[in-house]
């Protein structure tokens, strides 16, 4: 049978989740606890991966190698770097890439990991449709847009870093997990979207609003992502 995994970093990004799902069973892979149970009817499980890429990547593995999971869906908040974007709004992954990937000094692009042939990965089409089709029943004051998330084991909060972040790799927002949950899934055959809620800006405010906003951000994101469950 399909298994959904459910995936946020921090205890805010799968609290709402958390308080949804039925018939909760609690197993720990890796110091990891994973939530397993039914959401709309559907096997899911839940889990909170921690902060930044090599704890994303072990979770986004044992859920595909221990649980079964062929879908993976992240929820969270994240640091508006498309400039339209503000606090609370929206963006689904296009495709996600690691930022601080940087094997400049050998003649590689920012971003890119030497000697493979992909290092943006792609999100799944159909999620990214069912995401839209979610954020357009249920963002009334918010926006949302379809871009690429970009990762690094970094909280950004400086304006020339994030404008820079913004031309040099057109990203739409930052976060610390997203490209290792893409990477692993794509390493695996499996699909993926992010789903990020804007805390802040990655400007100098960042630490300020992140603290303010992040609660706000998380529920907004959980709401899309609750909405998508139901439609899988
Ligand atoms: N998550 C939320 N805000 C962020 C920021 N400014 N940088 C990195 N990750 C974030």
């Amino acid at each position: 049978a399909a298994t959904i995994g459910l995936m946020g970093a921090m205890d805010e990004e799968i609290a709402l989740l958390l308080e949804q799902v039925e018939g909760q069973n609690t197993v720990i892979h890796a110091g990891i606890g994973f939530v397993t149970g039914q959401l709309h009817g559907k096997e899911v499980v839940v889990c909170k991966s921690g902060v930044g890429k090599v704890n994303a990547a072990a979770t986004t593995q044992v859920l595909v190698d221990r649980f079964g999971a062929d879908t993976i869906l992240f929820t969270g908040v994240a640091g508006a770097v498309h400039p339209e974007l503000n606090i609370g709004d929206i963006v689904i992954s296009s495709s996600c890439q690691q930022h601080d990937m940087d094997v400049t000094p050998l003649g590689f692009a920012r971003g890119i990991i030497p000697y493979q042939d992909v290092s943006d990965f792609p999100a799944d089409k159909k999620l990214i449709r069912l995401a839209e089709e979610a954020c357009s029943k249920l963002c009334e004051d918010n926006n949302f847009i379809v871009g690429k998330v970009l990762s690094g084991d970094q909280f950004i909060s400086d304006y020339d870093y994030v404008r820079e972040l913004h031309e040099t790799m057109d990203g739409a927002c930052v976060e610390m997990e997203g490209a290792a949950v893409a990477q692993v899934c794509h390493m695996n055959g499996v699909p993926y979207v992010i789903l990020r809620s804007m805390s802040d800006k990655a400007d100098g405010t960042a630490d300020v609003n992140f603290a303010e906003f992040t609660v706000l951000a998380a529920r907004h994101s959980f709401e899309i992502l609750n909405e998508m469950v139901a439609g899988l």
